[in-house]
């Protein structure tokens, strides 16, 4: 198997399936194994299948370890987002193009010293450039809006982030805030995996509008969730290669 679906909030299934338990040295992994005209897909809902996991219990280590075993080389990954960009508003789909992290109490890294050595991940490319720009061709083509890229704040969760937070965020250069993509896009480059994760807005984030009602979440994810999937499916059925990144020559 070497291509991999990430499902973040709102996307629990990207098809029908195998279940399996993919057990690691960081701990186990519950993914779907789907079938796409003979092509075998892996399926991870980050949260779980019954979203009981909060953003600071996930296994990351374990999932990314667990889709690495399995032989997936090129992983999307879809993360619910709040929007601190005017242009970017709720029901759009942003291309995460960098991450700025916030994280406090996650492990980071598979090297954690010891055996299991000492070294570095190049962040010169936080995202895989040719998963992103497949992705971009891949929305032209079919005629699927996508609103831009954007840089990803990672928030340690679970609660929401203050104003005057959001103030800062902006202020330094973030367009969207989520709790997850760190450390999962880190430890996708630390592995050699090629790591793409596309945002689906689902609210302004605190202080940009006066209304704070709208965190209907599920219905705005729900409403790109199928065009998102189907151009992560259509980007693997043209067998990526990774020779047109730097994904798997990072550490150093
Ligand atoms: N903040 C943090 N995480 C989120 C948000 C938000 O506004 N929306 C969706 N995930």
């Amino acid at each position: 198997m070497k291509t991999a679906i990430i499902g973040g909030t709102g996307l629990y299934s990207a098809g029908d399936g195998r279940q399996i338990i993919q057990e690691t040295e960081y701990g186990k992994a519950h993914l779907d194994v789907i079938d796409i005209d003979g092509m075998e897909v892996a399926f991870l809902a980050r949260h779980g299948r019954g979203h009981t996991v909060p953003p600071h219990r996930i296994n990351y280590r374990a999932n990314m370890k667990a889709l690495y075993d399995l032989g997936v080389r090129h992983v999307y990954a879809s993360v619910a987002v709040g929007s601190m960009n005017p242009s970017y508003k709720p029901g759009d789909l942003v291309v995460l193009s960098d991450f700025l992290d916030f994280t406090k109490v996650r492990e980071q890294t598979y090297f954690t010293g010891g055996e299991a050595g000492v070294r570095h991940v190049d962040m010169t490319d936080p995202y895989c450039k040719n998963l992103r720009q497949l992705f971009f061709d891949k929305a032209a083509e079919l005629g699927v809006p996508i609103a831009g890229s954007g840089v990803y704040v990672t928030t340690e969760g679970p609660r929401f982030e203050t104003a005057a937070e959001i103030r800062f965020m902006r202020l330094i250069g973030g367009d969207v805030v989520g709790m997850t993509n760190v450390p999962e896009a880190v430890l996708a480059k630390e592995l050699g995996i090629c790591y793409s994760a596309v945002g689906i807005v689902t609210n302004w984030c605190t202080g940009m509008t006066e209304d704070i009602s709208g965190h209907e979440i599920d219905q705005l994810v729900g409403g790109r969730k199928d065009e998102l999937t189907r151009l992560f499916i259509e980007v693997f059925k043209m067998h990526p290669v990774q020779s047109n990144c730097q994904c798997n020559a990072s550490l150093i």
